[in-house]
């Protein structure tokens, strides 16, 4: 699929099939997320895949997840049979801009870079998924208390969020029919 037709299609996909996901998808989109930019090289985001049921299980209750279905919402994190955990490490970024070859503007980090990446990869993962027939969607981690310590994930490693994928049982549109108008996010010339 062209990706102008990827990128009209892509929406969050917060329903899924109680189905397993083919290994061959997964290693593929696994692979492309690895192919993304990254400032100064420095290739400091990482992934944690998780598709033990348990697992599943005990992130979906860090979520939240028995309060969401006791309210009538249907199940999402225990659901969906692969959970990819986007990480960054800023250290990663630290080290790499403190070599030679690098100015020291970048040193105070007006823009952390380690975020810059895991979008970039987090915005592969979503088109990848598609490019694979399957659907994603993504859950920040300020609404997944304890999952570092859940995966055991260490200290230095910053979670960023995790990406849930699938099949899609959804038929909603989502909030991707509902853009801006381009003049209020595309200013020519001058804000
Ligand atoms: C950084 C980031 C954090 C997000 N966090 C959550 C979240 O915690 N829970 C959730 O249901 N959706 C989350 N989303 C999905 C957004 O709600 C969704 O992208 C937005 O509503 C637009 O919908 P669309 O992606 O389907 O076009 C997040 C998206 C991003 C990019």
């Amino acid at each position: 699929m062209s990706l102008y037709n990827l990128l009209n299609r892509r929406r969050m996909v917060r329903e899924y099939e109680d189905r397993p996901l083919e290994r061959d998808k997964l290693e593929r989109v696994l692979a492309a997320a690895l192919r993304g930019p990254s400032a100064g090289n420095s290739q400091g985001v990482s992934l944690v895949v998780v598709q033990t049921l348990e697992n599943r299980q005990a992130i979906a209750a860090l979520a939240g997840e028995p309060d969401w279905l006791a309210r009538g919402y249907p199940a999402w994190l225990s659901l969906a049979p692969v959970h990819l955990i986007l990480c960054a490490e800023p250290q990663v970024y630290r080290d790499r801009y403190a070599q030679p070859d690098k100015d020291t503007a970048e040193k105070n980090w007006p823009v952390p870079y380690w975020h810059v990446d895991a979008g970039c990869m987090l915005m592969i993962l979503l088109l990848a998924a598609l490019e694979e027939g399957l659907a994603a969607g993504f859950q920040g981690i300020h609404n997944l208390p304890g999952l570092a310590d859940l995966l055991h994930i260490p200290a230095e490693v910053e979670p960023i969020g995790l990406l849930t994928l699938g099949y899609s049982q959804s038929s909603r549109k989502g909030h991707s029919a509902n853009r801006p108008a381009r003049a209020q996010r595309v200013h020519l010339e001058r804000w």
